[in-house]
């Protein structure tokens, strides 16, 4: 039976040779057509300049956004570097540090295109300390182990929704940064599902407890909903119509919440009602 959710089919192309398997020696195909919103099937932006002024500022707007997440959370995760519970944990907090490290540079090699107005931006955002940045979430500190897990589990894994909106974007350059970026994610959120699961299937053989493990998702969760941002944001219209974005804030929330709530009571903890301590609604 047809799945109604999966993508029609497409045809193959009319002229050109027939494509082959990468087996065969055949090639991935670039898209370089714009595929949603107002300007669907026209080429995609290439460069900064091409770009019409009000797409301009709304992808410098959501590149400082993004850097200031990959850089905040950096600061976050510092402390747990040398006191993670284990020799992998501290292990893996490396790589998730050199990993945010590497994204916001991606962000800003995006910004450093629009010339002086995006190093402008640059400049700010390196110059942000701990608990100065634009989302709550990222203004938190990791108070137990329990929080780097949470952390990771919830709030990175919005992070993948707001990068996998952009996947095949209309501006190109943001568009290929996408898969690395979403690769290396998927080790952080791993490994925040495996901290928690951890510490309710091992307790204190492991490190804490059940009880701080349901903390921190009291905790992170309704932070995690909120950087979705507003339901009926203009903003996240306007994105969609430049291509930009394939989702609206609401449509990723609910998502989000598919498929993080059987993952949490697989783990054996409960995720509070999504309306819980909720501060953007
Ligand atoms: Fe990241
Ligand atoms: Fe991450």
């Amino acid at each position: 039976m047809a799945n109604s959710d999966a993508p029609a089919p497409t045809a193959p192309p009319a002229h050109g040779p027939t494509t082959k398997s990468l087996k065969e020696g055949g090639t991935i195909e670039p898209v370089r057509e714009i595929l949603w919103g107002a300007s669907a099937g026209v080429r995609k932006y290439e460069t900064a300049e091409e770009i019409p002024p009000e797409m301009r500022k709304l992808i410098i707007r959501l590149m400082v956004v993004q850097a200031d997440t990959e850089f905040a959370s950096i600061q976050q995760h510092r402390p747990w570097l040398d006191s993670a519970p284990t020799l992998e944990d501290r292990w893996i907090e490396a790589r998730i540090v050199a990993d945010e490290a590497r994204h916001g540079l991606q962000a800003c090699r995006i910004l450093r295109d629009f010339g002086e107005e995006g190093q402008g931006m640059i400049d700010e955002l390196l110059k942000k300390t701990e608990g100065h940045h634009k989302l709550e979430a990222f203004n938190m500190k990791f108070d137990r182990w329990s929080d780097a897990g949470a952390f990771c589990c919830f709030v990175d894994r919005v992070g993948v929704y707001q990068l996998r909106a952009f996947q095949e974007c209309s501006y190109g350059p943001l568009a290929r940064a996408m898969p690395l970026m979403l690769s290396e994610e998927q080790l952080h959120l791993n490994f925040g599902a495996s901290v928690l699961r951890r510490m309710v299937q091992d307790g204190p053989k492991y490190y804490g407890d059940k009880a701080e493990a349901q903390a921190s998702v009291n905790k992170w969760y309704p932070r995690a909903l909120d950087m979705f941002g507003h339901s009926h944001s203009e903003t996240s219209q306007k994105a969609i119509a430049l291509g930009l974005k394939r989702w609206t804030n609401e449509e990723a929330r609910a998502k989000y919440i598919q498929e993080i709530t059987p993952l949490i009571n697989g783990i054996g903890l409960e995720l509070p009602d999504p309306e819980f301590d909720r501060h953007i609604l």
